[in-house]
């Protein structure tokens, strides 16, 4: 058997503890995999003493990941530490400086450096592996990547935050709050450090434009991802989706249209009996529209140690064996610059709650915006006087738009508001037919 790939492991939180329990328990079946045995031999993170559940005796010990990956025993770094800047951007330079393969997790750091770090790379003869940074266990990466590069690719779309999933489909089951639901998933070691990233949208936007880079064969443009996430959505939402045959999911959607490439993430109405609409906790579930082959859609455990951790080993192996792909599918100077299409001329039919002052004239008001505008409504649903009836006497009014653009909604909901019919703030969420 050919000579054994040293590596170290730079991250040992609940991932990469989950990575070492992996290596070790199959050492030899992955031995024969790969044709080489993979042996751990440097580790480190920032507190050497606590309790992870592996035994770490037999690794060299690093306080200082840049010294980790400069040991001359290490032949491929994986960094599992996480974060767009420091540390994890310092080792991952240190090691393609130094000519050796990287596999990380880190969808920020990649959604923020993809370009120069791809760059980087290639100039030193080798590359980064990131199956583990988009839709956790799914192989999705490898997907875009590799296996389906026979076809164009238009559009891919997907849930791809099981932390955002997991609490909206908890809220809509059993009617807990945000809070309650946010707190479960935290403790279900689901959730990011910071839930923020979770929650409002940008760990989805960072893998969306992973995702969106391989599809489309451009360099990834993480800024360019317009980004809300599911802090505002509500009880009532949740119930007027279902009362209004739809789902609501945190969706990805990265596709080519006649003014660019669309980037978009956002809390979307989907219909109760599409496929992403059956996806629920957890789960992740990403759909990639492609020609020749038609639509795919991939469904697999998007977060969690051991779902990660098996992408991670997966990329591990694949390095293992020799077979290295360019970063990001193509050689740097391959990639295209992504000409942006903006958020403002994004085409679609739209849900609006609007908090109305119950009197005479008020409906009128509306329909009368949204008439000017050209916007056709599909339905119109008051929720009654009774308990919905708020102090002020204010009661919710649900619209579904026919398709529309986003600056006709944004104008025609402005416009409502000046009109001092509205009791507080609209809702306006996007719907995916
Ligand atoms: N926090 C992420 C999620 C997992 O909830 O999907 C890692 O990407």
């Amino acid at each position: 058997m050919a000579q054994a790939l040293k590596i170290g492991i730079a991250g040992l939180g609940t991932v990469g503890a989950s990575t070492i329990r992996i290596l070790t328990a199959a050492h030899n079946e992955l031995a024969e995999r790969a044709g080489r045995p993979i042996e751990i031999v440097a580790i480190s993170a920032r507190s050497k003493g606590k309790d992870r559940g592996v035994e770490l005796g037999a690794y060299r010990w690093y306080d200082d990941p840049v010294a980790l990956a400069a040991d001359p025993d290490v032949e491929l770094v994986v960094e599992l530490m996480g974060g767009a800047e420091g540390s994890a951007k310092a080792l991952i330079e240190a090691a393609l400086s130094l000519g050796k393969p990287v596999v990380t997790a880190n969808k920020a750091l990649l959604a923020a450096h993809g370009p120069a770090l791809a760059t980087l790379a290639e100039q030193k003869g080798t590359t980064i592996a990131f199956e583990a940074a988009a839709a956790g266990g799914i192989p999705v990466i490898k997907a875009l990547r590799e296996a389906l590069v026979g076809n164009k690719i238009s559009r891919v779309s997907g849930i791809l935050n099981g932390t955002c999933n997991y609490i909206l489909s908890r809220m809509e089951a059993e009617g807990l709050d945000f809070a309650q639901c946010l707190k479960a998933a935290q403790d279900l070691g689901y959730a990011e450090a910071d839930p923020t990233f979770d929650i409002e949208g940008y760990d989805t936007a960072h893998k969306l434009a992973l995702l969106s880079a391989l599809a489309f064969g451009t360099e990834v443009d993480g800024d360019a991802v317009y980004v809300e996430g599911i802090s505002n959505v509500t009880p009532l939402d949740l119930e007027m989706a279902e009362e209004l045959g739809f789902r609501i999911k945190l969706l990805g959607v990265a596709e080519r249209t006649a003014q660019g490439v669309e980037q978009r993430v956002h809390p979307t109405f989907v219909s109760r009996s599409s496929q992403l609409a059956s996806v629920m906790g957890v789960t992740n579930a990403v759909a990639i529209e492609a020609e020749p082959v038609g639509t795919i859609t991939l469904v697999g455990p998007g977060a969690g140690g051991g779902a990660t951790a098996s992408a991670v080993v997966g990329d591990i192996v694949d390095l293992a064996r020799g077979n290295q792909v360019a970063t990001f599918g193509r050689p740097s100077q391959a990639l295209e610059k992504p000409v942006r299409a903006p958020m403002q001329r994004h085409e679609g039919g739209y849900y609006i709650r609007l908090q109305v002052m119950d009197r005479p004239g008020a409906a009128a008001i509306i329909a009368t915006r949204m008439a000017e505008r050209g916007i056709s409504l599909e339905s119109i649903l008051q929720k009654g006087r009774g308990a919905r009836r708020s102090e002020s006497g204010a009661v919710p009014v649900i619209l579904i738009t026919y398709a529309t653009t986003e600056l006709l909604i944004r104008n025609a909901v402005a416009a409502i508001a000046e009109d001092g019919v509205l009791d507080g703030p609209p809702q306006v969420i996007r719907i995916e037919r």
